[in-house]
């Protein structure tokens, strides 16, 4: 890790930012092959998708256009109640898109199953997601990813989008959060 001033914060580093930049260009690639000839929208979720949207779309060698949504998931964490408010909606009209989301973390997957049928009763013409990480309990919902950068451990993670308190996000790396920096909040 090259941050000092907060190595004593972070446990073990899951994925370098080399690794992940590496695995955005092969998924990259892969995008580029099963969407030849079609237009494609990236739908990005903020806040935590903004560095897998910057990277992987930097990533693709053929136009592409971007939007958001934000979106919070009540009961997050606690119970999966399936409500999803949207907080800042999509700009574009995507009836008859081809809509990609792009997502920093499968994690219940109850954000990405919401959203999905939500992008599809708008008429997209197909919806497909790319998240750069997935953690063992997404398995449990019916959310998969087409496009998966790593599976990761049950952790705390920050890093590359994800956060604490709205700290880490800017750190290259995807790492564990040390247990004693939330211990006492929760
Ligand atoms: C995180 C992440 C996903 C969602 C995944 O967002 O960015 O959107 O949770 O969790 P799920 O699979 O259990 O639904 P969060 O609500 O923390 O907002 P943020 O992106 O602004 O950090």
């Amino acid at each position: 890790m090259r941050y000092d001033d907060i190595a004593d914060e972070l446990d073990e580093v899951l994925v370098t930012g080399e690794q992940m930049a590496q695995r955005l260009d092969e998924l990259a690639r892969e995008v580029e092959r099963d969407y030849a000839g079609l237009d494609i929208l990236l739908v990005g979720v903020l806040k935590g998708a903004v560095m897998v949207m910057a990277d992987f779309a930097r990533a693709l060698q053929r136009p592409v256009t971007m939007d958001w949504m934000a979106v919070s998931s009540y009961g997050h964490g606690t119970t999966s109640s399936g409500v999803v408010r949207i907080l800042k909606d999509l700009d574009t009209d995507i009836d008859g898109r081809h809509v990609l989301i792009v997502e920093d973390i499968i994690d219940s997957g109850l954000t990405l199953s919401w959203l999905r049928d939500n992008l599809l009763s708008r008429g997209a013409a197909s919806v497909k997601i790319l998240a750069a990480l997935r953690k063992p309990d997404a398995v449990k919902s019916d959310i998969t990813a087409d496009y998966l950068g790593f599976d990761i451990p049950n952790k705390f993670v920050v890093g590359f989008g994800l956060d604490y308190a709205e700290n880490y996000r800017h750190l290259r790396d995807v790492a564990v959060l040390a247990p004693r920096m939330y211990a006492q909040s929760e």
